[in-house]
């Protein structure tokens, strides 16, 4: 039987399958490893199902074991593994989309919503009980019938755009390329950012993070978009320069932000949280039962196809 190290407490669906299939490596404490950790325990396994986020860069390649054929992510985005370098030692790859395509689109939705409608203040507020009703009380972005930009239009971002057409909104989208007619079911295609946020009273950021995306909302690219626009980010942190971002929302250039990804996760840049404008949630978007249980069985099928000398569906490298 093959070893697999599973770097994070699975849910008990998962759990059952994966060890009657392998001899598995359990994190019963559902510690967060370090890197040394990692390459300690991996040392007698075969594979290695990632949950939440492991690096694995060149310092954990440099010393991880020989033995190590596979590196399943519990994850769609994979910016945590450096792709190049695990080809390089012979180890493939896989990840698992689809998935978590509707559970994101919806969290990308509320965090729109919570940052447009000042769900955050809105809470304060009734919290305190002090609140009065005004006709000014509260005002916020109202989202039907507005213009949406969706920076990567990918599975998540169709998903997204379906979701907004409910609401009329008029859809937007940059993507390295232009998608089909078909795909793109009436949303309007441009191909460079400055004419996307140029079009985008709402922005919703669903690009992978890579180099060339590395803070792409950045002091510049701010500057296109109309004022008082409202941006929600649901990919990855670093994608957004947070200081350019805070400063745009001090000046209310930025309406609002709506967040479910930081940069240097689980930290939230401390500026981000004094400002009434914000809208936070702690990375929720494939936070269902139903979408967790599928990503981890999509990785133990990738695990299982592997050892079987099939290709794994989602083989990346
Ligand atoms: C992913 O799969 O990339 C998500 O961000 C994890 O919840």
């Amino acid at each position: 039987m093959k070893k697999i190290l599973v770097t994070r407490k699975l849910l008990k669906e998962n759990e059952d399958r994966i060890k009657k299939l392998f001899d598995v490596k359990l994190n019963e404490q559902d510690k967060v490893y370090s890197s040394d950790e990692l390459i300690e325990l991996s040392k007698d396994c075969d594979g290695i199902l990632c949950i939440g986020g492991n690096k694995f860069d060149s310092y954990v390649f440099e010393k991880l074991s020989k033995s190590v054929k596979i590196i399943a992510s519990y994850s769609v985005g994979y910016n945590n593994i450096d792709i190049n370098l695990a080809t390089k030692n012979g180890i493939i790859v896989t990840n698992t989309p689809e998935v978590l395509t509707d559970s994101t689109a919806e969290i990308a939705i509320l965090t729109l919503l919570g940052a447009a409608r000042r769900a955050y203040e809105g809470r304060q507020m009734a919290e305190s009980q002090k609140w009065t009703w005004a006709c000014n009380f509260l005002l916020g972005k109202e989202m039907s019938n507005a213009k949406l930009g969706i920076l990567g239009m990918g599975r998540i971002g169709r998903a997204i755009a379906k979701r907004a057409k409910a609401f009329g909104m008029e859809i937007h989208y940059h993507n390295r390329t232009k998608l089909s007619t078909a795909m793109e079911e009436g949303a309007i295609y441009h191909d460079n950012i400055k004419s996307l946020f140029n079009n985008s009273e709402f922005l919703s950021i669903n690009c992978p993070a890579t180099k060339e995306t590395t803070h792409l909302i950045n002091e510049n690219s701010i500057k296109y978009l109309p004022n008082e626009a409202v941006v929600s980010n649901t990919a990855r942190g670093d994608i957004i320069d947070d200081l350019a971002m805070i400063k745009a929302l001090k000046s209310e250039k930025i309406f609002a932000l709506g967040l479910d990804v930081y940069n240097g996760e689980p930290k939230i840049h401390p500026e981000y949280l004094k400002l009434n404008n914000v809208f936070v949630l702690p990375h929720l978007g494939s936070a269902t039962l139903k979408t967790r249980v599928a990503m981890g069985n999509r990785s133990i099928d990738n695990l299982e196809n592997f050892f079987n000398n099939k290709k794994p569906k989602d083989r990346l490298n």
